[in-house]
């Protein structure tokens, strides 16, 4: 397993303000960046425009999230706007090989999410082409939402296929992370912890961004 790291979410922070937002989590390990087009998910947010301007007012590396649809096209736009990671939803690739391939070969950390109801078994072959594995802990589209507990048990398969297979590929989790949760995902095997709300609704959003990491850590 990996260090803990810690990567709040800016979909709940501020949109008129986003650069002043990132400013106040000097500590994050990396900015998640929720990119969302309507199709894959119920909602909207922005593209690589924004992007590439977000990473120009920080030094702190961009994890782009991309709930969108047809992955195979559109993913390399973000790692050419300065994403340090990109994950797509298998559920939109294609060619999930290829797409990470063709990430990695850019530049960036190529990684994969799954929504609840999608299995990690069927990825177990994927994991040496894969940097980073996301399981979402919510159903994809809003922040804010409840933690869905029925996703633990992934979690511990995915870290144990990891395992097995001997790869240094990161375990995300997405979706409801908070105090109360993120102890139980770290103990299931996640090491990296995306976190929205409980971020950015903190008075200190730096100093919650330590107490996550310090439960994760305990
Ligand atoms: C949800 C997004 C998440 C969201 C998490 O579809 O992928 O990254 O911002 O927000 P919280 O932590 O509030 O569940
Ligand atoms: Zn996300």
């Amino acid at each position: 397993m990996g260090h803990i790291q810690i990567t709040p979410s800016i979909l709940n922070a501020d949109f008129a303000d986003l650069g002043a937002e990132v400013a106040r989590i000097p500590s994050a390990d990396w900015v998640h960046v929720d990119v969302m087009d309507n199709h894959f998910v119920p909602n909207l947010t922005f593209g690589p425009t924004m992007l590439e301007a977000l990473a120009r007012s920080t030094d702190v590396p961009l994890d782009a999230h991309l709930m969108i649809e047809d992955a195979d096209r559109n993913a390399l736009a973000y790692v050419e706007a300065g994403a340090g990671s990109v994950t797509f939803h298998v559920e939109a690739a294609r060619a999930p090989v290829r797409l990470a391939r063709e990430i990695r070969s850019h530049g960036a950390r190529a990684s994969m999410a799954l929504r609840p109801a999608t299995p990690i078994e069927p990825y177990e072959d994927l994991l040496a082409e894969l940097d980073m594995v996301l399981i979402m802990t919510v159903e994809p589209g809003f922040g804010g939402q409840k933690f869905l507990d029925l996703c633990l048990p992934k979690i511990r398969r995915a870290r144990e296929l990891m395992d097995k297979h001997g790869v240094e590929t990161w375990l995300q989790v997405d979706g409801g992370v908070s105090l109360d949760t993120i102890a139980r995902c770290a103990e299931a095997g996640a090491d990296v912890f995306v976190a929205g709300s409980a971020v950015y609704s903190a008075d200190d959003p730096d100093r919650m961004v330590a107490e996550l990491r310090a439960a994760a850590e305990a």
